[in-house]
């Protein structure tokens, strides 16, 4: 297998982190989808099962990937090394993720925004920085409603009506990877509003 396809808005492999591919017949883009919403559903019980997380750390971010992804990806947990058509230059990673959850933690000390801007402004600046070689959208999803669960007490944002935290390729993902390319130009607006307009 060399290649998949990509969705709207997501980040090609390269060779080296195919390699990291633990099961090695998977061929197609569907296969692997099942494979690693199987991973995500165990992530997401132990995410669901720890109340007492410090969910403002990096440390809890790498755990949570690790945990969504490790069935799959040899790499899960660890940050990328290579470059992304999305993303920061790999030397900078560490230093802005902790960047974000020292601001995160500021923000809601201060209570700088309400729940669905702070998710917004959260959920983009951790997926701007795209720290992983795969799989930062589900684990910014996954983590964002995380941390409105834990350390704000706050219901989750809800990223896409249908599947809970897979944004399948259609016009809603369009509508959301525009919004996400409006904040990299600074208007996080589109985006607030596209999780106002998801609200139940
Ligand atoms: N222009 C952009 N600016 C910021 N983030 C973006 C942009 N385009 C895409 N993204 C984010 O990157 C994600 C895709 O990255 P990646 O493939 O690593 O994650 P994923 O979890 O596998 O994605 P998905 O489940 O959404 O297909 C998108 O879901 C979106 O959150
Ligand atoms: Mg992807």
């Amino acid at each position: 297998m060399s290649h998949f396809d990509t969705p709207y808005g997501a980040t090609p492999l390269d060779p080296s982190e195919i390699e990291g591919l633990k099961i090695k017949n998977v061929t197609t883009r569907g296969q692997l989808d099942q494979l690693e919403a199987a991973g995500v559903s165990a992530g997401l019980l132990w995410l669901k099962r720890r109340k007492h997380l410090d969910t403002l750390s990096d440390d809890f971010l790498r755990e949570l990937h690790r945990r969504l992804f490790a069935k799959v990806w040899a790499w899960a947990g660890t940050y990328r090394t290579t470059e992304k058509n999305i993303g920061i230059d790999p030397s900078h990673i560490a230093v802005q993720v902790r960047e974000l959850v020292d601001n995160a933690r500021f923000w809601i000390d201060h209570s700088t925004y309400g729940r669905i801007e702070f998710a917004a402004r959260f959920h983009h600046q951790l997926v701007k920085i795209h720290p992983f070689p795969n799989g930062n959208g589900r684990l910014a999803r996954i983590a964002t409603n995380g941390i409105l669960s834990n350390a704000m007490g706050m219901p989750p944002v809800v990223w896409a009506r249908g599947k809970a935290h897979a944004i399948e390729d259609n016009a809603q993902r369009r509508a959301y990877i525009n919004a996400l390319r409006s904040a990299d130009g600074r208007d996080i607006r589109p985006l607030i509003h596209y999780l106002e307009s998801n609200e139940p």
